[in-house]
């Protein structure tokens, strides 16, 4: 990274760009060969710093390297997701919302975008694997828990014999409900932004899958929907057959609240309307029964009616199975109905953190209170709603101190001093800003 002058101009000189450019490509060069090495698993495996957590994000650091300078996109985020929870993040557009949730699936844009730094833990419950990398069946066992063997048969069904006439056997695999047998499974933590890029497809999908914004661009639009969901289950399903991925498919469906899942099976993505299509984007996400589920802006596009059935929906499906859920909004209306677990952006960072509760009824940072009252309500609507005056500072060039301040009507002197450090006010309730500092003492 080349130090720029940090003087008040607004531009920067041909020299100050090549140079900036040759110091970034460096940088991504490096990055970028980080991400295809191979490594060990044991480098990237790791443990939670909570049981109760499935992930824990660590001072997370992801930038984008343009020829204008370093974009902080994410300058430093620490937050938690507990099990069967729903975490919120929100915050104006541009706060960094997306780039932290890109950074969790790991679809940065490279060689670009980057994580620079920070950790990202992930509980995962894998299938296990032997020594040549195959699944490890698990076993019929009787009563006095001794493996049951069966006969192998030939195409004809009949028993194998071998070369003395007895039945030739193998121990029995267990069969679910469906029929598909049973693999020995295994928890283990690993710290995500140290992965090679290539193991994440192990992940994605069946660990972890996201919801975006605009369906229309994740779905494909020359395979029915029925084609691209079976496709979840035949890759996640260990001996799933195409009969049992079309059942599954169309519980699915059913699940998301499709009164007619075999048509929309049957449907290309065009000739559903949006609300449908997102639909269908859930039922694709929880094909792979993930353990997170990421929703960014996940109802932004659709309509107040359909908005409302949807959040429902999420609502409905974080009881039914077992995962948790990173949404992502700009509105903290959609925030109070949903989340368990608050978490507030501003310009890369977070600047408050705390239970649902906490952050509606006991809002302490200057910026959230001011959320608060941009939020739209039953009773407000009509009037012009309250905007927080002011602008971001430049992302690439953040000033030292708090990044509120310019906007901040309760600024006071230290506001010009250092970035304000995080402030416990309640067990679960955190705040950077310099308002709350004395109560630490
Ligand atoms: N490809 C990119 N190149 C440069 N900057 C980017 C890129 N994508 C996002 N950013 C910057 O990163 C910051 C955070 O963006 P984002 O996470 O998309 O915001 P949001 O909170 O609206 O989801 C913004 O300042 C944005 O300009
Ligand atoms: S630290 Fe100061 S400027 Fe920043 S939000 Fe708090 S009061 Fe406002
Ligand atoms: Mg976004």
């Amino acid at each position: 990274m080349s130090e720029i002058k940090k003087s008040e101009k607004h531009y920067l000189t041909g020299k100050e760009v090549r140079e900036i450019a040759k110091a970034n490509q460096k940088e991504m060069r490096r990055l970028e060969k980080a991400k295809k090495r191979k490594i060990p698993q044991s480098e990237y495996t790791t443990e939670m710093k909570d049981e109760k957590n499935i992930l824990e994000v660590e001072n997370l650091h992801s930038y984008f390297f343009t020829d204008q300078g370093v974009v902080k996109a994410v300058n430093g985020v620490t937050f938690n997701i507990p099990a069967n929870s729903t975490v919120g993040v929100v915050g104006e557009s541009g706060c960094g919302k997306s780039v932290t949730s890109m950074s969790i699936m790991r679809l940065l844009q490279g060689p670009s975008g980057q994580i620079v730094d920070g950790s990202i833990r992930f509980k995962v419950s894998d299938f296990k694997r032997d020594e040549k990398g195959r699944f490890i069946p698990v076993y019929e066992k009787d009563e006095n828990g001794d493996v049951i063997f069966e006969n192998v048969l030939d195409s004809k069904g009949a028993p194998k014999l071998d070369k003395e006439g007895n039945p030739i056997v193998k121990p029995k695999q267990l069969l679910d409900a469906n029929g598909i047998g049973v693999f020995e499974q295994e928890e283990t933590v690993f710290d995500i932004a140290k992965m090679p890029i290539k193991e994440m497809y192990r992940l994605r999908g069946r660990q972890m899958a996201m919801v975006f914004q605009e369906p229309m661009t994740s779905l494909n639009p020359v395979f029915t929907i029925g084609n691209q969901l079976d496709e979840v289950t035949l890759l996640h399903v260990p001996g799933a057959t195409n009969e049992f991925a079309k059942k599954r498919s169309i519980e699915m469906l059913n699940l998301v609240g499709i009164a007619m899942p075999e048509r929309v099976y049957a449907s290309f993505p065009h000739e559903l309307s949006g609300g449908m299509r997102q639909r269908v984007m859930i039922a694709m996400a929880l094909a792979g029964e993930p353990r997170l589920i990421i929703a960014d802006e996940p109802t932004t596009a659709l309509d107040v009616t359909i908005q409302a059935q949807i959040l429902d929906l999420f609502n409905d499906l974080k009881n039914k199975i077992n995962s948790s859920i990173l949404l992502i909004t700009h509105d903290l209306g959609v925030i109070a109905e949903m989340a368990d677990y608050v978490v507030v952006m501003y310009a890369g960072r977070i600047i408050e953190q705390g239970t649902a509760s906490e952050i509606f009824h006991n809002p302490c940072h200057p910026y959230t209170q001011g959320l608060q009252k941009s939020k739209p309500t039953m009773k407000s609507s009509g009037e012009k709603l309250f905007n927080i005056p002011g602008n971001v500072p430049n992302p690439v060039n953040m000033p030292n101190n708090c990044y509120f301040k310019e906007r901040c009507s309760k600024c006071e002197g230290k506001c010009s001093g250092e970035y304000p450090a995080m402030v416990q006010v309640s067990p679960t309730h955190f705040v950077a800003c310099h308002l709350y500092d004395n109560k630490e003492d």
